[in-house]
């Protein structure tokens, strides 16, 4: 059975990726993802603002201590290892040293500027490919849609030409023009599209008068949003297409290589079941081509898709009346 898949150039013998977050803080869990035959690792991200100020930024993990209950759903780590710049390169080497599957480094940024010439500290420290987290907060009420993509669009514009490692995009779902957007990305040499962040979670607290926040665990409800997204960019983007959000099981990872997936990343999953679950995934999917004979994902890959529908946007809104009568 082939599960061969080539992801931003890199050949990959299955698509199952450790997605960016806490799973490569650790050599020891580094190590037991590639003993459980994760295809690749995603690094946690280097933030902007860490870069330009040079200040350690811990936020995602005040945020995470908010619910402690890991069975609840959330992810509490036992320890806060936040890395300042200097210390992520250190971390990214050690890593480096210690596997052997490709590690992707992740940088997170909205406006162009100095931070970006980081992505070649990344790469000289050993990345093999550099996945770009540009989540814009869409708060400025000055600031126009078109702004905030044309400054994303410089950013892997100056990443590109600062490195020669792929380079990855993570789109956030709440854009006015997706596949637009998405397109611009891959005319400006985008190797990939990452799809979709998943926004922390922000509740109001009506009696402590409190914003709280905290980043529960995703579950395979989350696939649905990502697999349209990836049936509406497959085969007219060149990058390759990853998922992240809401893969869980085999059948998710069917689901996403019909949709038109290249890679498949899995953080939650990882984070709950322990770096095993990698090998439970991969047999699940084994056990379901065995059984619907199918012999390769590529054969699957994008069957899904919205590829030769000659007017998607007209397709799509038939479906949306359907569904609702
Ligand atoms: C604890 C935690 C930390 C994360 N840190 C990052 C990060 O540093 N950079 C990033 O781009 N995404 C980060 N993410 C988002 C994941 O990469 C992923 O996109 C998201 O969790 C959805 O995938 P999942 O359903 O497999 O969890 C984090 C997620 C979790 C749960």
């Amino acid at each position: 059975m082939d599960l061969s898949t080539t992801y931003l150039g890199l050949k990959l013998p299955h698509p199952l990726i450790g997605g960016a977050g806490p799973l490569g803080d650790e050599i020891d869990r580094a190590k037991a993802l590639e003993d459980a035959g994760i295809a690749l690792l995603v690094l946690r991200s280097l933030y902007e603002e860490e870069i330009t100020t040079e200040q350690m930024n811990s936020f995602f993990f005040e945020e995470s201590h908010n619910d402690s209950f890991a069975e609840a759903g959330s992810y509490s780590p036992d320890h806060v290892t936040a890395l300042g710049p200097d210390e992520y390169l250190e971390h990214l080497r050690k890593i480096k040293e210690a596997v052997h599957i490709p590690v992707m480094a992740s940088l997170n940024g909205v406006t162009p500027g100095g931070w970006i010439s980081y992505a070649r500290l990344l790469e000289q420290a050993g990345a093999d490919g550099l996945e770009l987290h540009v989540y814009h907060a869409a708060s400025d009420m000055t600031m126009s849609a078109a702004e905030v993509e044309r400054q994303s669009i410089e950013i892997v514009r100056e990443v590109k030409n600062n490195v020669r490692i792929p380079v990855a995009v993570k789109l956030a779902p709440l854009l006015t023009a997706f596949a637009h957007f998405a397109k611009q990305l891959d005319v400006a040499g985008a190797d990939g599209l990452v799809i979709f962040t998943r926004f922390h979670r922000i509740d109001i607290d009506v009696t402590e008068l409190d914003v709280v926040r905290s980043m529960p665990l995703s579950d395979s409800s989350e696939l649905p949003l990502r697999l349209r997204g990836a049936a509406i960019l497959a085969g007219r983007v060149n990058a390759s297409i990853a998922i992240t959000g809401g893969i869980h099981t085999g059948v998710d990872v069917i689901k996403a290589t019909m949709a038109g997936a290249h890679a498949t990343q899995m953080v939650s999953a990882l984070l709950r079941h322990g770096p095993s679950h990698v090998r439970k995934v991969r047999r699940e999917i084994e056990a379901w081509m065995a059984e619907q004979e199918w012999h390769s994902l590529n054969e699957m890959r994008g069957n899904m898709s919205l590829q030769r529908i000659p007017d998607p946007a007209a397709y799509e809104r038939a479906n949306f009346r359907m569904a609702l009568r």
